[in-house]
């Protein structure tokens, strides 16, 4: 049966390396893959021309895709504007509605780049940590939210941090499966030390680790030391597990000892059978967009994560990281990691390594 895959470009760097996924994607059509291209719009993009950045239409198209393969959201245009109204409103949305609770984000140092890093190479070169980050829970969603003044004036501001056991259960689940694909090692990131639903966090992942995955090792650490750890010793770690906003912070981190943000994928996965959503890591860079230079390397690798997690086929998805890793090794280069290729000749070098 044909597959779907739904297209939301979004805003800034978004729409340009979209388009060079949706070449490889052609490509791999062109060459008997089963797959339905359709796109929407996103973000800045959707308040610009519909008033909200997600339309009620392009969630259920969302959710009745296999996969869906988003650009970029946000721009300085919007940022003046009350939370529901921001393009980022829409991405949170977007991931609650599909109900995507993980986040896959693999911060792979290719052997090509380890020079890129900011770290010294002996630090980063062969690192391939996985990160799973809950993703539609925690204090991005929790109530109560928001900004009151108080009798005497003065202003008071409220986010709430909060996991239920089968919120915190679910995820965990999906990085020790994980994880017995890999070494088996997950390190589990909270600050139980100070929040009660931190130490909640590392009992629950515990007793499920005891009671379904007793060939996994788990340790636990504090989400400061973990920050200090990834600069310290990177490659010290396998899978780690992390809560929404730990994990947004972190994965930030480790992306950048891989050499450049423009060169993660991510995917963010639900309940199996239900699609899944793919964004590059990095954001819509308003300061480069609109001058074609941006890296669409996360872009291709994150369809190859849809490929994988999504549609069915590891195979091809083997088949466009080996073309990327190919171009890397044959010298092509973006400007952000020490080239001058565009993002349409860095999309062809990659084209022609695709087997
Ligand atoms: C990310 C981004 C988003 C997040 C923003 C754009 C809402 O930083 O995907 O890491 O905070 O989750
Ligand atoms: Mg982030």
């Amino acid at each position: 049966m044909t597959k779907t895959l739904l297209l939301l470009p979004g805003d800034g760097i978004g729409p340009e390396v979209t388009a060079v996924a949706k070449r490889v994607a052609g490509r791999l059509i062109a060459g008997g893959l089963d797959l339905a291209i359709t796109e929407a719009r996103f973000g800045g993009a959707a308040i610009d021309a519909d008033g909200v950045p997600l339309t009620e239409e392009t969630l259920a198209a969302a959710k009745a895709a296999d996969a869906v393969l988003m650009g970029a959201v946000g721009g300085p245009q919007w940022a003046g504007q009350s939370y529901d109204k921001r393009p980022e409103a829409g991405l949170l949305a977007l991931r609650a509605g599909m109900n995507v609770f993980a986040n896959l984000r693999p911060a792979r140092c290719f052997a090509a780049l380890a020079d890129a890093s900011t770290l010294k190479r002996i630090y980063v070169d062969g690192l391939d940590i996985l990160f799973v980050r809950e993703l539609t829970g925690g204090v991005y969603f929790g109530e109560p939210r928001g900004v009151e003044t108080l009798p005497d004036g003065q202003r008071r501001g409220v986010n709430t941090h909060v996991y239920t056991t089968s919120e915190i259960q679910r995820v965990a689940r999906i990085a020790f499966d994980l994880a017995r694909g890999r070494k088996g090692e997950v390190v589990s990131a909270e600050k139980g030390n100070v929040m009660e639903a931190g130490l909640m966090w590392r009992e629950d992942v515990q007793a499920l680790r005891d009671a379904e995955y007793p060939d996994i090792k788990l340790t636990h650490m504090l989400a400061d030391n973990m920050a200090m750890q990834l600069v310290k010793n990177p490659k010290q770690f396998d899978v780690i597990l992390t809560d929404n906003l730990f994990g947004d912070m972190l994965s930030d981190e480790a992306a950048m000892l891989t050499g450049s943000l423009g060169m993660l994928p991510s995917a963010a996965i639900g309940e199996p059978g239900r699609p899944g959503l793919y964004e590059p890591i990095h954001g819509s860079a308003p300061d480069i967009a609109g001058r074609g230079v941006a890296n669409p390397c996360a872009s291709i690798l994150s369809l190859a994560m849809a490929l994988r997690h999504s549609l069915g086929r590891a195979d091809l998805a083997a088949a466009v990281e080996a073309a990327v890793e190919a171009a890397l090794d044959a010298g092509a280069r973006t400007s952000d990691i020490g080239g001058a290729l565009t993002t349409a000749a860095m999309g062809d070098a990659i084209l022609t390594h695709l087997k």
